[in-house]
């Protein structure tokens, strides 16, 4: 286990790169093991969900390698089709191998995921999805296990938004015979940049971004290469740390329309924000004012953000709100920043945070992944030092955190559990 030690009080200054987007490439990395053939996906993260894919995909015969951001896959073995549970149970994404499998093998048996605990997370519409395309679908022991000797096309209503479920029925779709139509598909650029991938692996798919996604099946697609979107879930979390501690901060290698709603509310708040060639510059404007948000689909406010931007939200100059629309239980930052002296109540799908003049240090824990950008920029803050347990949490979706921090003016150390000096314990 391990602790970041962040000393807050220091406005980030400078500039950041943003990595490639870890929810794409995870939807992307798997994808390309439709093929038995070799891709190369370019302007991957080092975060561990995708390294636990790696993993993963390894167990079910893929010969992976990772150099720099730019990783192999040579998917011409994968042959099994039970995916191990000890990595799968630790990340949401792990369910993409299903709709993968399902396709190129006919046949799957992967566990329930896991991910952050943000309240219920079921597949049941991804299961309704593959029962459409003619799987036989049994959930058992933990374990959905999948079969067809021949997936056909469907004509499938999602239910509601979901990234997830479009996804998995478009890689399924991309190998059953015939046309699927998929309606009320989510419109995620994380769904746009899987379908361009799959395009160039040979797919016919029409209408990704839109709310009808159209795929033609093919017997098979062949290997290819890509670069991934950038992460706007990252840039986003600078973006919004930049602010929070007063600073003044360019964050390039982004896509400003990725996280329009943000930068909307950012300037609401009263922070100054430029979009220009290299990227978004955000400058505090003096002391935020708060304001209300609600979270939605894309290409509304991401519920990925809410956390962290409660954190700004938290010592902002008055009364904020924030209305949580996709996962029911994702307020569970609230009680780590109170520990912090904010000022959050929860009630019912609502933050009501009346922001204070500052927080203070205190010992934290990244209870998941965003929680864990929540206690980050936080900390980043706050007076004094606080202590973030659990920063694997943090590591799940943010490359080279600290190094990138610290780039910007900011003091933050990783240390093993048990190892952080005496000193730093009692601060905390
Ligand atoms: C993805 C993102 C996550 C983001 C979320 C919403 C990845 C790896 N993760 O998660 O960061 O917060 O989109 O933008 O890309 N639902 C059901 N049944 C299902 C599927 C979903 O009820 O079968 C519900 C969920 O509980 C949730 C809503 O639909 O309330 C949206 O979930 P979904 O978009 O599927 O989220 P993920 O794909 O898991």
């Amino acid at each position: 286990m391990e602790q970041l030690i962040i000393q807050g009080g220091r406005p980030l200054r400078g500039s950041v790169r943003i990595s490639g987007g870890k929810n794409s490439s995870l939807a992307i990395i798997t994808a390309a093991c439709l093929a038995p053939d070799v891709s190369v996906i370019e302007n991957v993260p080092h975060c561990r969900d995708v390294l636990t894919l790696k993993g993963i995909l390894e167990a079910l015969g893929a010969r992976i390698t990772l150099a720099d951001d730019r990783m192999t896959i040579d998917a011409q073995a994968v042959s099994h089709h039970v995916a191990p549970y000890d990595l799968c149970r630790t990340m949401r994404a792990s369910f993409y191998t299903a709709g993968m499998l399902l396709a190129r093998l006919g046949k799957v048996q992967v566990p329930l995921p896991g991910g952050c605990v943000i309240g219920s997370r079921p597949v049941d519409f991804h299961l309704r999805g593959f029962a459409a395309m003619g799987a036989n679908v049994l959930t058992e022991h933990g374990y959905v296990h999948a079969e067809t000797p021949h997936l056909t096309a469907a004509s499938f209503f999602v239910p509601r938004s979901s990234v997830g479920t479009t996804i998995n029925l478009m890689l399924a779709a991309t190998l059953a015979e015939g046309t699927s139509v998929l309606e009320n598909a989510a419109r995620e650029p994380e769904i746009v940049d899987t379908a361009v991938f799959l395009s160039l692996m040979g797919a016919k798919i029409k209408g990704a971004g839109t709310n009808t996604i159209t795929i033609e099946g093919l017997h098979d697609l062949h290997g290819a290469t890509y670069s991934v979107i950038p992460d706007r879930l990252e840039a986003g979390t600078y973006l919004i740390a930049a602010a929070g501690t007063g600073g003044d901060v360019l964050v390039e290698q982004m896509i400003p329309e990725h996280v329009g709603a943000l930068l909307t509310k950012l300037e609401e708040c009263g922070a100054i924000v430029e979009r220009n060639t290299d990227g978004v510059r955000v400058r505090a404007g003096g002391r935020h004012h708060g304001v209300d948000v609600d979270t939605a689909p894309f290409p509304g406010f991401a519920t990925d953000l809410h956390p962290p931007f409660a954190s700004l939200l938290a010592i902002a100059d008055g009364r904020s709100t924030i209305r949580e629309t996709v996962f029911e239980s994702r307020f569970g930052y609230v009680d780590e920043l109170r520990r912090m002296g904010a000022d959050i109540r929860v009630e019912g799908d609502r933050a009501v945070v009346n922001g204070v003049p500052f927080l203070s240090g205190a010992p934290v824990e990244a209870l998941d992944l965003r929680a864990g950008a929540a206690v980050v920029i936080a900390a980043l803050a706050a007076q004094g030092t606080s202590i973030i347990s659990n920063a694997e949490n943090v590591d799940r979706g943010y490359e080279h955190v600290e190094e990138k921090l610290g780039a910007l003016g900011a003091s933050v150390q990783r240390v093993e559990t048990g190892t952080e000096p005496a000193a730093v314990a009692q601060a905390g």
